[in-house]
Protein backbone atom coordinates (compact mmCIF):
# COMPACT_ATOMS: atom_id res chain seq x y z
CA UNK A 1 0.00 0.00 0.00
CA UNK A 2 1.22 3.12 -0.86
CA UNK A 3 3.09 5.07 2.71
CA UNK A 4 1.83 8.95 1.70
CA UNK A 5 -1.98 7.45 0.47
CA UNK A 6 -2.23 4.63 3.40
CA UNK A 7 -4.99 5.45 6.03
CA UNK A 8 -5.99 8.36 4.18
CA UNK A 9 -8.75 9.01 1.37
CA UNK A 10 -8.67 11.39 -1.30
CA UNK A 11 -10.79 13.05 -4.19
CA UNK A 12 -9.30 13.61 -7.39
CA UNK A 13 -11.33 15.60 -9.52
CA UNK A 14 -9.22 16.07 -13.25
CA UNK A 15 -10.54 16.91 -17.17
CA UNK A 16 -8.95 15.84 -20.43
CA UNK A 17 -6.97 19.35 -19.88
CA UNK A 18 -5.60 18.77 -16.54
CA UNK A 19 -3.96 15.57 -15.65
CA UNK A 20 -4.01 15.06 -12.34
CA UNK A 21 -0.48 13.18 -11.02
CA UNK A 22 -0.61 9.75 -9.86
CA UNK A 23 1.24 9.73 -6.36
CA UNK A 24 4.55 8.29 -6.16
CA UNK A 25 4.23 4.47 -5.31
CA UNK A 26 6.81 3.40 -2.51
CA UNK A 27 7.44 0.04 -3.59
CA UNK A 28 6.86 -0.75 0.30
CA UNK A 29 7.38 -4.54 0.96
CA UNK A 30 5.30 -6.07 3.45
CA UNK A 31 7.95 -8.34 4.78
CA UNK A 32 8.81 -8.09 8.28
CA UNK A 33 11.62 -6.36 9.24
CA UNK A 34 15.18 -8.14 9.39
CA UNK A 35 18.09 -5.90 9.98
CA UNK A 36 20.82 -8.55 10.11
CA UNK A 37 20.74 -10.46 7.10
CA UNK A 38 23.20 -13.08 6.44
CA UNK A 39 25.07 -12.53 2.85
CA UNK A 40 26.19 -14.84 1.04
CA UNK A 41 30.28 -15.52 0.85
CA UNK A 42 31.77 -14.46 -2.12
CA UNK A 43 35.45 -13.06 -2.65
CA UNK A 44 36.27 -9.79 -1.45
CA UNK A 45 32.87 -8.79 -1.34
CA UNK A 46 31.71 -11.50 1.33
CA UNK A 47 29.93 -10.67 4.45
CA UNK A 48 31.76 -12.23 7.14
CA UNK A 49 34.08 -10.12 9.64
CA UNK A 50 33.21 -6.48 8.25
CA UNK A 51 29.43 -7.68 8.58
CA UNK A 52 30.30 -8.47 12.39
CA UNK A 53 32.50 -5.27 12.96
CA UNK A 54 29.56 -2.96 11.30
CA UNK A 55 26.79 -4.64 13.20
CA UNK A 56 28.76 -4.38 16.51
CA UNK A 57 29.72 -0.75 15.80
CA UNK A 58 26.06 -0.21 14.68
CA UNK A 59 24.66 -1.93 17.95
CA UNK A 60 27.02 0.83 19.56
CA UNK A 61 26.29 3.71 17.59
CA UNK A 62 22.60 3.10 17.62
CA UNK A 63 22.69 2.19 21.33
CA UNK A 64 19.42 0.40 20.98
CA UNK A 65 19.08 -2.42 22.90
CA UNK A 66 17.09 -3.77 19.61
CA UNK A 67 19.94 -3.13 17.45
CA UNK A 68 22.27 -4.95 20.05
CA UNK A 69 20.49 -7.69 20.52
CA UNK A 70 20.06 -8.33 16.43
CA UNK A 71 24.16 -7.33 16.10
CA UNK A 72 25.83 -9.66 18.56
CA UNK A 73 24.36 -13.22 16.95
CA UNK A 74 25.13 -12.03 14.15
CA UNK A 75 28.47 -10.95 14.84
CA UNK A 76 28.92 -14.30 15.72
CA UNK A 77 28.10 -15.90 12.74
CA UNK A 78 29.85 -13.38 10.33
CA UNK A 79 33.17 -13.72 11.58
CA UNK A 80 34.20 -16.57 9.85
CA UNK A 81 37.97 -16.73 9.38
CA UNK A 82 40.60 -14.94 10.15
CA UNK A 83 41.92 -15.09 6.62
CA UNK A 84 37.93 -13.09 5.60
CA UNK A 85 38.70 -10.63 8.17
CA UNK A 86 41.83 -9.44 7.09
CA UNK A 87 40.57 -9.21 3.62
CA UNK A 88 37.55 -6.65 4.52
CA UNK A 89 39.05 -5.07 7.38
CA UNK A 90 41.31 -3.31 4.50
CA UNK A 91 38.13 -2.59 2.39
CA UNK A 92 36.44 0.56 4.20
CA UNK A 93 40.54 1.95 4.06
CA UNK A 94 40.45 1.32 -0.06
CA UNK A 95 40.63 4.39 -2.36
CA UNK A 96 37.76 6.41 -3.55
CA UNK A 97 38.93 4.97 -7.16
CA UNK A 98 39.51 1.22 -5.55
CA UNK A 99 35.92 1.69 -4.30
CA UNK A 100 34.33 3.00 -7.34
CA UNK A 101 36.22 -0.11 -9.05
CA UNK A 102 34.40 -2.62 -6.40
CA UNK A 103 30.78 -1.36 -6.89
CA UNK A 104 31.17 -1.36 -10.59
CA UNK A 105 32.24 -5.08 -10.85
CA UNK A 106 29.70 -6.25 -8.50
CA UNK A 107 27.15 -4.56 -10.26
CA UNK A 108 27.83 -6.49 -13.30
CA UNK A 109 25.79 -9.23 -12.50
CA UNK A 110 22.67 -6.63 -12.78
CA UNK A 111 23.94 -5.07 -16.64
CA UNK A 112 22.56 -7.23 -19.30
CA UNK A 113 24.80 -7.90 -21.80
CA UNK A 114 23.29 -7.80 -26.03
CA UNK A 115 23.30 -11.02 -26.36
CA UNK A 116 21.43 -11.62 -23.12
CA UNK A 117 18.68 -9.48 -24.03
CA UNK A 118 18.66 -10.94 -27.75
CA UNK A 119 18.17 -14.32 -25.87
CA UNK A 120 15.61 -12.84 -23.52
CA UNK A 121 13.59 -11.91 -26.73
CA UNK A 122 13.72 -15.35 -27.95
CA UNK A 123 12.66 -16.52 -24.63
CA UNK A 124 9.40 -14.17 -24.00
CA UNK A 125 8.59 -15.16 -27.85
CA UNK A 126 8.39 -19.10 -26.89
CA UNK A 127 6.19 -18.35 -23.78
CA UNK A 128 3.61 -15.95 -25.41
CA UNK A 129 3.17 -18.89 -28.14
CA UNK A 130 2.64 -21.37 -25.47
CA UNK A 131 0.67 -19.30 -23.63
CA UNK A 132 -1.52 -18.72 -27.24
CA UNK A 133 -1.74 -22.37 -28.01
CA UNK A 134 -4.36 -24.49 -26.38
CA UNK A 135 -1.94 -27.38 -25.90
CA UNK A 136 1.04 -25.75 -23.75
CA UNK A 137 -1.61 -23.12 -22.25
CA UNK A 138 -1.99 -25.16 -18.85
CA UNK A 139 1.68 -25.01 -18.32
CA UNK A 140 2.59 -21.95 -20.07
CA UNK A 141 3.82 -19.45 -17.28
CA UNK A 142 2.98 -16.23 -19.90
CA UNK A 143 -0.68 -17.19 -19.77
CA UNK A 144 -1.85 -14.84 -22.87
CA UNK A 145 -5.22 -14.36 -21.65
CA UNK A 146 -8.26 -13.22 -24.11
CA UNK A 147 -9.71 -10.54 -22.82
CA UNK A 148 -12.62 -10.27 -25.36
CA UNK A 149 -11.77 -6.82 -26.10
CA UNK A 150 -11.66 -6.52 -29.87
CA UNK A 151 -12.76 -2.99 -31.13
CA UNK A 152 -10.90 -0.30 -29.98
CA UNK A 153 -12.58 3.06 -29.24
CA UNK A 154 -13.20 5.36 -32.38
CA UNK A 155 -13.56 8.28 -30.78
CA UNK A 156 -17.41 8.83 -31.07
CA UNK A 157 -17.98 6.74 -27.37
CA UNK A 158 -19.90 9.32 -25.49
CA UNK A 159 -21.74 9.14 -21.92
CA UNK A 160 -21.51 9.06 -18.33
CA UNK A 161 -19.79 6.03 -16.89
CA UNK A 162 -18.79 4.28 -13.68
CA UNK A 163 -15.41 2.54 -12.96
CA UNK A 164 -13.51 0.93 -10.51
CA UNK A 165 -10.18 0.69 -10.50
CA UNK A 166 -8.14 -2.04 -7.81
CA UNK A 167 -4.87 -3.50 -8.70
CA UNK A 168 -2.15 -1.02 -7.86
CA UNK A 169 -1.46 1.20 -4.72
CA UNK A 170 -4.93 2.35 -4.16
CA UNK A 171 -8.88 1.55 -4.95
CA UNK A 172 -10.28 4.51 -6.71
CA UNK A 173 -13.66 4.77 -7.97
CA UNK A 174 -14.50 7.00 -10.80
CA UNK A 175 -17.07 8.94 -12.29
CA UNK A 176 -16.51 9.59 -16.25
CA UNK A 177 -18.23 11.55 -18.97
CA UNK A 178 -16.99 10.71 -22.51
CA UNK A 179 -17.81 14.02 -24.71
CA UNK A 180 -17.53 14.60 -28.15
CA UNK A 181 -14.15 15.81 -29.69
CA UNK A 182 -11.80 13.53 -27.18
CA UNK A 183 -12.97 15.58 -24.53
CA UNK A 184 -13.98 14.02 -21.22
CA UNK A 185 -14.58 15.06 -17.40
CA UNK A 186 -13.68 12.65 -14.85
CA UNK A 187 -14.31 12.78 -10.85
CA UNK A 188 -12.57 10.30 -8.94
CA UNK A 189 -11.75 9.52 -5.19
CA UNK A 190 -8.91 7.31 -3.53
CA UNK A 191 -10.59 4.59 -0.87
CA UNK A 192 -7.69 3.08 1.14
CA UNK A 193 -7.76 -0.71 1.47
CA UNK A 194 -6.29 -1.55 4.53
CA UNK A 195 -3.61 -4.24 4.45
CA UNK A 196 -5.80 -6.69 6.63
CA UNK A 197 -8.59 -6.57 3.55
CA UNK A 198 -5.56 -6.60 1.49
CA UNK A 199 -4.64 -10.46 2.97
CA UNK A 200 -8.62 -10.77 4.58
CA UNK A 201 -11.19 -12.95 2.91
CA UNK A 202 -12.97 -12.01 -0.82
CA UNK A 203 -16.18 -10.96 0.84
CA UNK A 204 -14.41 -8.80 3.25
CA UNK A 205 -12.67 -7.05 0.37
CA UNK A 206 -16.15 -6.91 -2.34
CA UNK A 207 -18.06 -5.70 0.83
CA UNK A 208 -15.95 -2.80 0.89
CA UNK A 209 -15.25 -2.24 -2.51
CA UNK A 210 -19.32 -2.46 -2.82
CA UNK A 211 -19.28 0.21 0.57
CA UNK A 212 -16.85 2.92 -1.29
CA UNK A 213 -18.67 2.65 -4.43
CA UNK A 214 -21.77 3.10 -2.89
CA UNK A 215 -20.39 6.24 -0.50
CA UNK A 216 -18.82 7.65 -4.01
CA UNK A 217 -22.33 7.87 -5.87
CA UNK A 218 -24.13 9.47 -3.22
CA UNK A 219 -21.33 12.22 -2.55
CA UNK A 220 -21.43 12.88 -6.63
CA UNK A 221 -25.24 12.88 -6.69
CA UNK A 222 -25.78 9.97 -9.23
CA UNK A 223 -27.05 7.62 -6.24
CA UNK A 224 -30.41 7.30 -7.73
CA UNK A 225 -29.56 6.69 -11.07
CA UNK A 226 -28.49 3.28 -13.03
CA UNK A 227 -25.24 3.72 -14.56
CA UNK A 228 -23.23 1.13 -16.72
CA UNK A 229 -19.63 0.25 -15.22
CA UNK A 230 -16.10 -0.87 -15.97
CA UNK A 231 -14.05 -2.78 -13.89
CA UNK A 232 -10.45 -2.25 -13.96
CA UNK A 233 -9.22 -5.37 -11.86
CA UNK A 234 -5.31 -5.60 -12.42
CA UNK A 235 -4.69 -9.09 -11.86
CA UNK A 236 -4.49 -12.47 -14.10
CA UNK A 237 -7.86 -13.01 -15.06
CA UNK A 238 -8.89 -16.03 -17.00
CA UNK A 239 -11.81 -14.45 -18.62
CA UNK A 240 -14.44 -16.11 -20.22
CA UNK A 241 -16.28 -13.28 -21.70
CA UNK A 242 -16.61 -9.37 -21.55
CA UNK A 243 -18.28 -9.40 -17.94
CA UNK A 244 -16.98 -12.92 -17.02
CA UNK A 245 -13.47 -13.89 -15.55
CA UNK A 246 -11.72 -15.81 -12.74
CA UNK A 247 -8.98 -15.22 -10.64
CA UNK A 248 -6.21 -16.97 -11.69
CA UNK A 249 -3.45 -15.77 -8.72
CA UNK A 250 -2.65 -12.83 -6.39
CA UNK A 251 -0.10 -10.71 -7.23
CA UNK A 252 1.38 -7.41 -5.60
CA UNK A 253 0.41 -8.08 -1.91
CA UNK A 254 -2.73 -9.19 -2.15
CA UNK A 255 -3.88 -12.41 -0.72
CA UNK A 256 -7.73 -12.50 -0.35
CA UNK A 257 -9.27 -15.77 0.65
CA UNK A 258 -11.57 -17.45 -1.72
CA UNK A 259 -11.37 -15.35 -4.52
CA UNK A 260 -8.93 -17.79 -6.68
CA UNK A 261 -10.90 -19.76 -9.76
CA UNK A 262 -13.99 -17.23 -8.88
CA UNK A 263 -15.50 -14.84 -11.36
CA UNK A 264 -14.87 -11.42 -9.54
CA UNK A 265 -17.77 -10.18 -11.43
CA UNK A 266 -20.15 -11.85 -9.99
CA UNK A 267 -18.52 -11.20 -6.54
CA UNK A 268 -19.06 -7.71 -7.35
CA UNK A 269 -22.44 -8.18 -7.77
CA UNK A 270 -23.09 -10.21 -5.30
CA UNK A 271 -21.80 -7.46 -2.91
CA UNK A 272 -23.60 -4.92 -4.52
CA UNK A 273 -26.68 -6.93 -4.10
CA UNK A 274 -26.07 -7.78 -0.24
CA UNK A 275 -26.12 -3.74 0.07
CA UNK A 276 -29.36 -2.94 -2.12
CA UNK A 277 -28.86 0.33 -1.89
CA UNK A 278 -27.62 0.98 -5.74
CA UNK A 279 -28.19 -0.29 -9.16
CA UNK A 280 -24.91 -1.06 -11.50
CA UNK A 281 -24.83 -2.42 -14.74
CA UNK A 282 -21.29 -4.41 -14.57
CA UNK A 283 -20.39 -3.99 -18.71
CA UNK A 284 -16.91 -5.11 -18.50
CA UNK A 285 -14.14 -6.20 -16.65
CA UNK A 286 -10.41 -5.28 -17.96
CA UNK A 287 -6.77 -5.46 -16.71
CA UNK A 288 -5.28 -2.10 -15.99
CA UNK A 289 -3.17 -2.89 -19.51
CA UNK A 290 -6.32 -3.16 -21.40
CA UNK A 291 -7.46 0.01 -20.07
CA UNK A 292 -3.98 1.34 -20.46
CA UNK A 293 -4.13 0.66 -24.47
CA UNK A 294 -8.07 1.88 -25.04
CA UNK A 295 -7.38 4.90 -23.01
CA UNK A 296 -4.18 5.64 -25.64
CA UNK A 297 -6.13 4.39 -28.80
CA UNK A 298 -8.88 7.13 -28.37
CA UNK A 299 -6.84 9.53 -29.53
CA UNK A 300 -3.86 7.77 -31.17
CA UNK A 301 -5.15 4.86 -34.14
CA UNK A 302 -1.98 3.39 -33.97
CA UNK A 303 -1.85 2.70 -30.27
CA UNK A 304 -1.55 -1.27 -30.47
CA UNK A 305 0.24 -2.20 -27.08
CA UNK A 306 -0.83 -1.62 -23.74
CA UNK A 307 2.13 -1.52 -20.69
CA UNK A 308 2.10 -0.66 -17.10
CA UNK A 309 5.40 -0.33 -15.31
CA UNK A 310 4.44 0.60 -11.88
CA UNK A 311 3.51 -1.51 -8.85
CA UNK A 312 3.52 -4.45 -11.39
CA UNK A 313 4.70 -4.97 -14.34
CA UNK A 314 2.48 -6.14 -17.88
CA UNK A 315 1.71 -6.18 -21.12
CA UNK A 316 -1.37 -6.72 -23.20
CA UNK A 317 -1.52 -6.17 -27.40
CA UNK A 318 -3.39 -6.72 -30.07
CA UNK A 319 -3.90 -10.22 -31.98
CA UNK A 320 -4.72 -12.10 -34.72
CA UNK A 321 -7.90 -14.58 -33.39
CA UNK A 322 -6.25 -16.99 -35.36
CA UNK A 323 -3.51 -17.25 -33.07
CA UNK A 324 -5.33 -16.76 -29.75
CA UNK A 325 -6.73 -20.12 -29.80
CA UNK A 326 -8.56 -20.51 -26.66
CA UNK A 327 -10.66 -17.74 -27.98
CA UNK A 328 -14.12 -18.98 -27.97
CA UNK A 329 -15.15 -16.25 -30.79
CA UNK A 330 -18.82 -17.80 -30.62
CA UNK A 331 -19.31 -17.26 -34.93
CA UNK A 332 -17.64 -13.72 -34.63
CA UNK A 333 -15.59 -12.80 -37.22
CA UNK A 334 -13.40 -9.37 -36.00
CA UNK A 335 -10.05 -10.35 -37.30
CA UNK A 336 -8.28 -9.14 -33.73
CA UNK A 337 -8.41 -9.59 -30.17
CA UNK A 338 -6.80 -8.08 -27.05
CA UNK A 339 -4.53 -10.70 -25.20
CA UNK A 340 -3.07 -9.82 -21.87
CA UNK A 341 0.02 -11.36 -21.36
CA UNK A 342 0.66 -11.50 -18.02
CA UNK A 343 4.34 -11.48 -18.56
CA UNK A 344 5.01 -10.51 -15.00
CA UNK A 345 5.15 -14.60 -14.13
CA UNK A 346 7.45 -14.89 -17.33
CA UNK A 347 10.57 -16.80 -15.90
CA UNK A 348 8.64 -18.80 -13.04
CA UNK A 349 9.74 -22.30 -14.64
CA UNK A 350 13.34 -20.73 -14.24
CA UNK A 351 13.76 -19.36 -17.96
CA UNK A 352 15.06 -16.32 -16.38
CA UNK A 353 17.98 -18.23 -14.28
CA UNK A 354 20.51 -16.92 -16.24
CA UNK A 355 20.06 -13.43 -15.80
CA UNK A 356 19.05 -13.54 -12.29
CA UNK A 357 21.28 -12.40 -9.29
CA UNK A 358 21.65 -13.65 -5.52
CA UNK A 359 19.48 -9.90 -5.19
CA UNK A 360 16.51 -11.25 -7.12
CA UNK A 361 16.75 -14.76 -5.24
CA UNK A 362 16.27 -12.87 -1.55
CA UNK A 363 13.23 -10.23 -2.78
CA UNK A 364 11.50 -13.97 -4.17
CA UNK A 365 12.20 -15.48 -0.94
CA UNK A 366 11.18 -12.85 1.56
CA UNK A 367 8.08 -11.87 -0.55
CA UNK A 368 3.99 -13.01 -0.21
CA UNK A 369 4.38 -15.26 -3.58
CA UNK A 370 7.91 -17.24 -3.59
CA UNK A 371 8.11 -18.60 -7.47
CA UNK A 372 6.16 -16.67 -8.74
CA UNK A 373 5.80 -13.34 -10.70
CA UNK A 374 9.65 -13.40 -11.71
CA UNK A 375 10.11 -10.89 -14.68
CA UNK A 376 8.03 -8.71 -12.76
CA UNK A 377 9.72 -8.74 -8.95
CA UNK A 378 13.25 -7.96 -11.54
CA UNK A 379 11.26 -4.41 -13.06
CA UNK A 380 8.85 -2.94 -11.27
CA UNK A 381 8.05 -0.47 -8.21
CA UNK A 382 7.16 -2.85 -5.50
CA UNK A 383 10.36 -4.48 -5.73
CA UNK A 384 13.07 -1.81 -7.39
CA UNK A 385 14.14 0.02 -4.06
CA UNK A 386 14.33 -3.12 -2.04
CA UNK A 387 16.83 -4.81 -4.67
CA UNK A 388 18.49 -1.44 -4.43
CA UNK A 389 18.43 -1.74 -0.90
CA UNK A 390 19.80 -5.50 -1.05
CA UNK A 391 22.93 -4.37 -3.09
CA UNK A 392 23.30 -1.28 -0.58
CA UNK A 393 23.52 -3.47 2.57
CA UNK A 394 25.33 -5.99 1.12
CA UNK A 395 28.10 -3.22 0.14
CA UNK A 396 27.75 -1.12 3.01
CA UNK A 397 28.59 -4.47 5.15
CA UNK A 398 31.56 -5.00 3.06
CA UNK A 399 33.16 -1.78 3.94
CA UNK A 400 32.63 -0.62 0.60
CA UNK A 401 29.77 2.42 1.56
CA UNK A 402 29.40 4.51 3.71
CA UNK A 403 32.64 3.48 6.17
CA UNK A 404 31.08 0.27 6.21
CA UNK A 405 28.44 2.13 8.84
CA UNK A 406 25.00 1.27 8.09
CA UNK A 407 21.70 2.16 9.96
CA UNK A 408 18.27 0.76 11.25
CA UNK A 409 16.37 2.32 8.46
CA UNK A 410 18.94 0.56 5.66
CA UNK A 411 18.70 -2.70 7.04
CA UNK A 412 15.30 -2.63 7.49
CA UNK A 413 13.56 -4.46 4.46
CA UNK A 414 11.08 -2.51 1.95
CA UNK A 415 12.30 1.16 3.43
CA UNK A 416 14.11 2.49 0.63
CA UNK A 417 11.57 3.76 -1.23
CA UNK A 418 11.41 2.98 -5.04
CA UNK A 419 10.65 6.62 -5.55
CA UNK A 420 14.39 7.30 -3.83
CA UNK A 421 15.56 5.45 -6.97
CA UNK A 422 13.76 8.40 -9.42
CA UNK A 423 15.32 10.97 -6.81
CA UNK A 424 18.63 10.26 -6.74
CA UNK A 425 19.32 9.93 -10.62
CA UNK A 426 17.27 13.11 -10.97
CA UNK A 427 20.31 14.98 -9.48
CA UNK A 428 22.31 17.09 -12.18
CA UNK A 429 25.29 14.81 -13.38
CA UNK A 430 28.03 15.80 -10.26
CA UNK A 431 25.46 17.23 -7.77
CA UNK A 432 23.80 15.00 -5.24
CA UNK A 433 21.06 17.41 -3.62
CA UNK A 434 18.71 14.53 -3.64
CA UNK A 435 20.66 11.90 -2.67
CA UNK A 436 21.86 13.66 0.19
CA UNK A 437 18.15 14.04 0.99
CA UNK A 438 17.66 10.70 0.69
CA UNK A 439 20.82 9.43 2.83
CA UNK A 440 19.02 11.74 5.86
CA UNK A 441 15.94 9.69 5.83
CA UNK A 442 17.66 6.54 6.17
CA UNK A 443 19.89 7.74 8.87
CA UNK A 444 23.60 7.65 6.83
CA UNK A 445 25.07 10.37 7.55
CA UNK A 446 29.19 9.56 7.17
CA UNK A 447 28.59 9.98 3.38
CA UNK A 448 31.21 10.98 1.13
CA UNK A 449 30.61 11.60 -2.30
CA UNK A 450 32.33 9.27 -3.75
CA UNK A 451 29.51 7.40 -1.66
CA UNK A 452 26.55 9.73 -3.53
CA UNK A 453 28.74 8.47 -6.63
CA UNK A 454 28.04 5.02 -6.21
CA UNK A 455 24.97 4.94 -5.21
CA UNK A 456 23.93 6.69 -7.74
CA UNK A 457 25.51 4.02 -10.20
CA UNK A 458 23.64 1.49 -8.40
CA UNK A 459 19.93 2.79 -8.74
CA UNK A 460 21.21 2.88 -12.29
CA UNK A 461 22.11 -0.35 -12.78
CA UNK A 462 19.32 -1.67 -11.17
CA UNK A 463 16.59 0.62 -12.99
CA UNK A 464 18.51 0.53 -16.61
CA UNK A 465 18.22 -3.71 -16.27
CA UNK A 466 14.71 -2.87 -15.39
CA UNK A 467 13.98 -0.66 -18.39
CA UNK A 468 16.06 -3.32 -20.81
CA UNK A 469 14.05 -6.58 -19.81
CA UNK A 470 10.50 -4.26 -20.38
CA UNK A 471 12.13 -3.42 -23.44
CA UNK A 472 12.76 -7.18 -24.78
CA UNK A 473 9.31 -7.68 -23.90
CA UNK A 474 7.97 -5.01 -26.07
CA UNK A 475 10.10 -5.38 -28.84
CA UNK A 476 9.41 -9.20 -28.79
CA UNK A 477 5.64 -7.94 -29.03
CA UNK A 478 6.08 -5.73 -31.90
CA UNK A 479 8.03 -7.88 -33.75
CA UNK A 480 5.20 -10.45 -33.22
CA UNK A 481 2.57 -8.19 -34.73
CA UNK A 482 4.57 -7.00 -37.42
CA UNK A 483 2.81 -3.92 -38.30
CA UNK A 484 4.48 -1.04 -39.98
CA UNK A 485 3.84 1.34 -36.98
CA UNK A 486 2.78 0.65 -33.33
CA UNK A 487 2.48 3.00 -30.47
CA UNK A 488 2.94 1.52 -27.03
CA UNK A 489 0.82 3.43 -24.50
CA UNK A 490 2.47 3.29 -20.90
CA UNK A 491 1.41 3.87 -17.71
CA UNK A 492 3.09 3.05 -14.30
CA UNK A 493 4.90 5.30 -11.54
CA UNK A 494 8.01 3.90 -12.09
CA UNK A 495 7.87 4.87 -16.43
CA UNK A 496 5.79 8.07 -15.11
CA UNK A 497 8.18 9.27 -12.50
CA UNK A 498 12.17 7.42 -13.14
CA UNK A 499 13.77 9.98 -15.07
CA UNK A 500 15.35 8.00 -17.34
CA UNK A 501 12.95 5.02 -17.91
CA UNK A 502 11.37 6.70 -21.59
CA UNK A 503 14.60 7.05 -22.90
CA UNK A 504 16.20 3.87 -21.62
CA UNK A 505 13.08 2.02 -23.41
CA UNK A 506 13.36 3.85 -26.63
CA UNK A 507 16.96 3.14 -27.13
CA UNK A 508 16.70 -0.59 -26.60
CA UNK A 509 13.40 -1.39 -28.41
CA UNK A 510 14.82 0.68 -31.69
CA UNK A 511 17.90 -1.87 -31.44
CA UNK A 512 15.65 -4.97 -31.04
CA UNK A 513 12.98 -4.28 -33.55
CA UNK A 514 13.40 -5.75 -36.82
CA UNK A 515 14.34 -3.22 -39.82
CA UNK A 516 11.70 -1.19 -41.12
CA UNK A 517 9.31 -0.92 -37.97
CA UNK A 518 9.02 2.34 -36.29
CA UNK A 519 7.37 3.12 -32.43
CA UNK A 520 7.03 5.49 -30.39
CA UNK A 521 6.08 5.63 -26.73
CA UNK A 522 2.54 7.38 -25.46
CA UNK A 523 1.63 8.37 -21.76
CA UNK A 524 -1.50 7.04 -21.18
CA UNK A 525 -3.82 9.30 -19.25
CA UNK A 526 -5.13 7.33 -16.42
CA UNK A 527 -5.99 4.48 -18.87
CA UNK A 528 -7.43 2.13 -15.38
CA UNK A 529 -10.28 5.12 -15.49
CA UNK A 530 -10.94 6.16 -18.73
CA UNK A 531 -9.86 3.19 -20.15
CA UNK A 532 -12.46 1.24 -18.45
CA UNK A 533 -14.99 3.91 -19.51
CA UNK A 534 -14.26 3.59 -23.02
CA UNK A 535 -13.89 -0.73 -22.51
CA UNK A 536 -17.84 -0.20 -20.96
CA UNK A 537 -18.99 2.62 -23.43
CA UNK A 538 -17.44 0.20 -26.58
CA UNK A 539 -19.45 -2.51 -25.37
CA UNK A 540 -22.62 -0.39 -25.31
CA UNK A 541 -21.91 0.45 -28.71
CA UNK A 542 -22.15 -3.08 -29.52
CA UNK A 543 -25.09 -3.78 -27.68
CA UNK A 544 -26.90 -0.82 -29.78
CA UNK A 545 -25.22 -1.96 -32.88
CA UNK A 546 -26.57 -5.84 -32.16
CA UNK A 547 -30.12 -4.45 -30.99
CA UNK A 548 -30.65 -2.30 -33.91
CA UNK A 549 -30.00 -5.62 -36.14
C1 LIG B 1 -0.82 -8.18 -12.53
C2 LIG B 1 -1.32 -7.69 -13.86
C3 LIG B 1 -1.26 -6.18 -13.91
C4 LIG B 1 0.13 -5.69 -13.54
C5 LIG B 1 0.22 -4.18 -13.53
C6 LIG B 1 0.54 -7.60 -12.21
O1 LIG B 1 0.94 -7.97 -10.93
O2 LIG B 1 -0.73 -9.59 -12.51
O3 LIG B 1 -2.64 -8.13 -14.10
O4 LIG B 1 -1.59 -5.75 -15.20
O5 LIG B 1 0.47 -6.17 -12.26
O6 LIG B 1 -0.66 -3.61 -12.64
Amino acid sequence: MDQELNGAMRSVSINSNGLAATPHLNGHSKDEPDNVRRVAAEGALSASASDAASAVSKATNASTAAAAARAIPAAASFASTATEAASLSGLAGASDAEKKKMVHELCQQLLLTDEQVQELCYRILHEIRRGLAKDTHPKANVKCFVTYVQDLPNGDERGKFLALDLGGTNFRVLLIHLQENNDFQMESRIYAIPQHIMIGSGTQLFDHIAECLSNFMAEHNVYAERLPLGFTFSFPLRQLGLTCGLLETWTKGFNCAGVVNEDVVQLLKDAIARRGDVQIDVCAILNDTTGTLMSCAWKNHHCRIGLIVGTGSNACYVERVEEAELFDAQGNRKPHVLINTEWGAFGDNGALDFVRTEFDQDIDSHSINPGKQTFEKMISGMYMGELVRLVLVKMTHAGILFKGQDSEVLNTRGLFFTKYVSEIEADEPGTFTNCRLVFEELGLTNATDGDCANVRYICECVSKRAAHLVSAGIATLINKMDEPHVTVGVDGSVYRFHPKFHNLMVEKITKLIKPGITFDLMLSEDGSGRGAALVAAVACREDIVNSKK
